[in-house]
């Protein structure tokens, strides 16, 4: 960029994640795609901010919570923890990490209200609704279960079934039950409050045609525009976990209400601790600021469509482009359990360096929103031969003979000028590629640059030139070029790679690597020590972590250290077992126990360490429950039920001494089983 240019401000967001679940490698597409992007931006010297935030709210985590024994607020507590722990390692560097659960959300969420129903933009009618009378709450659709009224397939959800596909509503549904609480819901009004999105029709057929939006992306919301917006539902009644409407008691503000205002909020917290920070200067009507946020395919209607409508109705700016990206697929499929490739960001972390993945999905990234496929092989082949095999080697080849034979210093000497050249001509079409985050067109021609240098040395092959009296001053003259083409590869790779850009910063000795870099050489320059600066991936690694992946879900069934009752949700009529006479039962010694400790276990994901106290004895069990009890600490004092003869069984952490009961199908629907009060550690059942 030429240094006359003003500094574009730029206010950059990711998609609030859920504060219900851990982050996988799915949703790293999209934050490493953004840091990135951001990453680019700073490097060339505009002032960027990136901001997200967790979407605490709605009945998904009230839920979670009630059953962990936690208030939601410590549920969320627990999760941003974990989330901005994985995102901190794999190099996503927000400026702020915030909560939709937040001051700031509430003052702005209530103001964006005020401000859409002082402009005759909300209505209210009354809506019936199916309602849990033993829950005492009324039920969304995914929470409600029956028999689908086309197919007659049973255990099908409120909206849609799986059998043959049917779409209905939750009232066509056959012997419709709360998943809940199992009861029969019955029909109940309630009064809900609706964003008019009609109103803003044709500020959106405007807006969303004028370069907001990627081409695939108009035209899918062309479709909808054109049958016509419907009113949105933005309200849910008690009990919800969220804002209440002011002035409605019992009205909550429905989650994806509040959740991009969670974009707001996060900077308004930022802007409240830095002072050359101006909330106004980015949000109000008349910003000059950019403003873009980065989303996946399947929320694209709450960010093209609600979202403006809301900025635009409650007097704020609209965003300057909605950026979206398509679903990962691992080895051309879903990710799946079963095989291994539904990885946790952290099971990714305990076996393999963060940067092989942010090389492999910006290899892979382009405008468009197409899925995108995480090849194992081939994330092992390109990692190594780019990353390793091209880039890292220059530096490796070039820097002994500098360090033997010069004291580490470079010469002042270009011995191919056209070299140097041609990565200068090559860099404002590269930056041009990262702006328009056609990432893997970047990565392509940055490793065609890598190509030329590698063939240059190969070429002048300074190893051999070495062994010849009087060549000395040529070799130092090759490498100290080497060093420098490598030093620009860097510097062109440095979003993608900044560990690895920072650990060269130290070997080249030189200040923080920045866009304009580009244009100069180090002459007469002292280099550190070389350190090796990236390995090469051994298929060893993949095949641990996908062991892992696979692991943690048997962690999570029957066959770990917790027995559980059916895997098939909880309204499964699970055929009954062959019947056993009374010997065959008195033969289970089953016990109450005392959790004396709970604990999490290195490098498991699924996994406590229980120690039990069984009244004369301690046991150690192992059980794969840590989903539905991510705080280990609140089982402690608990009393359950212990099956105390069941023969050891050797894990990898250690040896598990029999099982506690729990219910459920898995994931976060696990329900330990306790004994009522009064009941003593070491008594045996019946
Ligand atoms: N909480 C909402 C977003 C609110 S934004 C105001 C949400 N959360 S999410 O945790 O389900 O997803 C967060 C982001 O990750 C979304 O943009 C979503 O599209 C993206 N992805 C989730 N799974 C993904 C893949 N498997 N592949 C690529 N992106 C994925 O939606
Ligand atoms: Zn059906």
């Amino acid at each position: 960029m030429p240094s006359t240019a003003k500094p574009r401000q730029i206010l950059v967001t990711s998609a609030l994640p859920y504060a219900n679940g851990s982050i996988h490698l799915g949703h790293m597409l999209e934050y490493i795609q953004t840091d990135i992007w951001v990453r680019f931006q700073k490097l060339r010297g505009n002032q960027a901010v990136y901001v997200c935030a967790d979407d605490a709210h709605g009945s998904a985590i009230m839920l979670r919570a009630e059953k962990e024994g936690i208030t939601p607020e410590q549920l969320i507590a627990n999760v941003q923890a974990e989330h901005s722990a994985d995102f901190a390692d794999f190099l996503v560097a927000f400026d702020n990490f915030h909560s939709t659960h937040s001051d700031e959300n509430r003052v702005l969420s209530e103001l964006i209200y005020k401000r859409l129903n002082d402009a005759g933009h909300i209505a209210t009618r009354s809506v019936t609704q199916y309602f849990d009378p033993e829950k005492g709450m009324f039920l969304a659709d995914r929470f409600i279960k029956g028999t689908c009224p086309k197919c007659a397939a049973e255990d099908q959800y409120g909206d849609n079934c799986e059998k043959c596909g049917a779409t209905y509503e939750p009232t066509e549904l056959k012997d419709p039950r709360s998943a809940i609480s199992g009861a029969t819901p019955v029909l109940k009004d309630s009064k809900h409050f609706f964003f008019k999105l009609p109103d803003f029709q044709a500020m959106l057929q405007e807006w969303t045609r004028s370069g907001t939006l990627q081409d695939a992306v108009a035209n899918k919301i062309a479709e909808w525009l054109d049958s016509g917006l419907q009113e949105w539902d933005i309200s849910r009644d008690a009990p919800y976990f969220g804002f209440e409407i002011p002035g409605e008691p019992g009205k909550y503000f429905y989650v994806w209400l509040d959740a991009p205002i969670g974009y707001m909020a996060s900077f308004k917290n930022l802007c409240d601790r830095t002072p050359e920070l101006d909330f106004d200067a980015f949000w109000g009507k008349d910003s000059t600021a950019e403003l873009y946020h980065f989303i996946g395919k399947d929320i694209v209607n709450f960010h093209t469509l609600f979202w403006p409508a809301m900025l635009e109705g409650a007097g704020f700016r609209k965003p300057t482009a909605v950026n979206v990206h398509g679903y990962l697929t691992v080895n051309g499929q879903k990710m799946s359990k079963s095989r291994g490739t539904f990885i946790k960001a952290r099971t990714y972390l305990d076996h393999l360096n963060p940067e092989y993945l942010r090389y492999y999905y910006a290899a892979k990234l382009g405008r468009g929103v197409e899925d995108l496929d995480l090849n194992l092989e081939d994330f092992v082949q390109k990692v190594n031969s780019d990353l390793v095999g091209k880039v890292v080697n220059i530096a490796s080849r070039c820097a002994g003979f500098i360090h033997k034979g010069n004291g580490g210093v470079m010469v002042d000497a270009n011995p191919a000028p056209e070299l140097t050249e041609a990565f200068a001509a090559a860099a404002p079409s590269i930056a041009e590629a990262y702006e328009k985050r056609d990432f893997s067109r970047a990565m392509r021609e940055i490793m065609a640059l890598a190509d030329k240098a590698n063939a240059y040395i190969a070429d002048k092959a300074p190893w051999a030139l070495n062994k010849i009296e009087g060549k000395q001053d040529e070799v130092q003259a090759i490498c100290s070029l080497g060093i420098n083409l490598f030093r620009q590869l860097v510097t062109m790779l440095k979003p993608v790679l900044p560990t690895l850009a920072s650990q060269a910063e130290q070997f080249l000795n030189v200040e923080p690597l920045a866009w304009t870099d580009l244009d100069t050489l180090l002459t007469n320059h002292q280099l550190n020590a070389f350190q090796p600066l990236m390995t090469r991936i051994e298929p060893a690694k993949i095949e641990a972590m996908v062991a892992a992946s696979k692991e943690d879900l048997a962690a999570s069934s029957t066959d770990s250290g917790t027995a559980q009752a059916t895997g098939n949700g909880e309204l499964t009529k699970e055929p009954l077992a062959p019947e056993i006479n009374f010997d065959a039962f008195s033969a289970v010694d089953l016990r109450i126990a005392l959790v004396e400790k709970c604990e999490f276990v290195e490098g498991a994901d699924k996994l406590l360490r229980l120690t039990l106290d069984i009244g004369d004895a301690k046991r150690n069990v192992f059980s794969g429950i840590k989903s539905a009890y991510p705080d280990p600490s609140k089982l402690e004092g608990r009393l359950v039920l212990y099956v105390a003869n069941l023969a050891p069984r050797k894990m990898k952490f250690g040896i598990s001494e029999g099982m506690v009961l729990a219910a459920g199908p898995g994931g976060s629907d696990i329900y330990l089983l306790s004994p009522d009060s009064g009941a003593k550690p070491g008594q045996r059942v019946m």
